[in-house]
């Protein structure tokens, strides 16, 4: 393993069974986080972002998925956690946010004490009071005005923007060391959405946190990461440091989305934006995913699965044609 990876997903694979057919969600990815690095997730609606994600956390339902792969998180290996060590892990090792905070947030308790209550449940020991505290804390961290009255407030007494603070207050409360962060802005208004997003860059080097940051957005993807992750059908097709990916963009489907994004359509526009339909998971075919939609490609890329060729240092991507310009 390398051991300055924080998060290390070798051949991920997640496939959920039952309803109509097998559905594969997740194809064979590897994404490696460094500490105190940001990597982001950018790839269109399907294609298995958010399930790579929940993987991390163990979130899927456990009769309906087929995982294979490892997953490794501070060397601590995710897949064999169990009971206790499980629950510990969520939220003191690794913590999510999500698009939609009412999701995280419940809404008939205060925000003070969700937060306080989530401390307790990783620290039985803490003290109700010194939890308060740690929630007070925990609203100032993220720029709250006010915080001690919005301890006492609820959910739906705050706007968008605040409670996406709040939901990352709650994330960060028990001092995870890794923040996966789902469309954390999608859901807000432009200029909400770029305060949050500087707060989260903030906060992550302020305290070291290595970030994956799942967006539709390249311009989120530029501004905030350090590292992109392009994803296509349950598989990167190419990564690499944010500077290279956008000067030497090399997947036929980078290239789409870099492409677009010039045109000015960008700034919040939708990656779905390519011509053509994403595949069906259920049928994927036996070469490249991308195939049907790229303008490149000819019969040997709808039968061969590409294997990634390395473009740079950390930079790679996988398409039969690089293959074929580097023989
Ligand atoms: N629990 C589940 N059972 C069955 N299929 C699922 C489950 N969770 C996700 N999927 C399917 O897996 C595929 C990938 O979903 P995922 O949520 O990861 O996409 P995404 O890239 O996050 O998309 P979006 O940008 O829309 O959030 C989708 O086809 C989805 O319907
Ligand atoms: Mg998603």
């Amino acid at each position: 393993m390398n051991t300055e990876a924080v998060v290390d997903i070798r051949d991920l694979t997640v496939t959920f069974t039952g309803g109509r057919g097998a559905v594969n969600a997740v194809n064979g990815v590897n994404l490696q986080v460094k500490r105190g690095e940001v990597v982001a997730l950018l790839g269109e609606s399907g294609s298995g972002k958010s399930v790579t994600l929940r993987s991390l956390l163990r979130l899927h339902p456990e009769k309906r998925t087929r995982i294979s792969g490892g997953l490794t998180v501070l060397g601590q290996d995710v897949m064999a956690l169990k009971g206790a060590a499980l629950t510990g892990f969520r939220g003191k090792t690794v913590s999510m946010i999500f698009q939609e905070p009412l999701l995280a947030l419940d809404p008939v308790y205060a925000v003070g004490q969700q937060i306080s209550e989530a401390i307790r449940k990783h620290e039985p020991k803490v003290s109700r009071e010194d939890a308060e505290k740690r929630a007070l804390e925990a609203l100032k961290r993220v720029r709250i005005p006010s915080p001690e009255r919005r301890l006492k407030a609820f959910p739906h007494e705050m706007s968008g923007g605040m409670r996406q603070r709040a939901m990352i207050a709650l994330a960060l409360a028990c001092n995870p060391q890794v923040l996966l962060a789902d469309e954390p802005t999608t859901a807000l208004d432009a200029t909400v959405q770029i305060q949050i997003l500087l707060l989260l860059r903030e906060l992550q080097r302020e305290l070291g946190l290595s970030v994956i940051l799942v967006t539709h957005d390249i311009g989120v993807a530029v501004e905030v990461a350090d590292r992109i992750a392009v994803m296509y059908a349950g598989r990167i097709v190419e990564t690499g440091p944010v500077r290279d990916v956008i000067r030497n963009p090399s997947h036929p489907y980078t290239r789409g989305l870099l492409a677009f994004r010039a045109h000015g359509a960008m700034k919040g526009a939708r990656l779905d934006a390519i011509p053509g339909a994403p595949p069906d998971l259920a049928k994927l075919p036996p070469g490249c995913a991308f195939a049907p939609r790229c303008k490149q490609a000819d019969e040997g890329c709808g039968s061969t699965q590409p294997e990634p060729v390395q473009l740079g240092l950390e930079h790679w991507a996988r398409c039969l044609k690089l293959a074929q310009a580097a023989e």
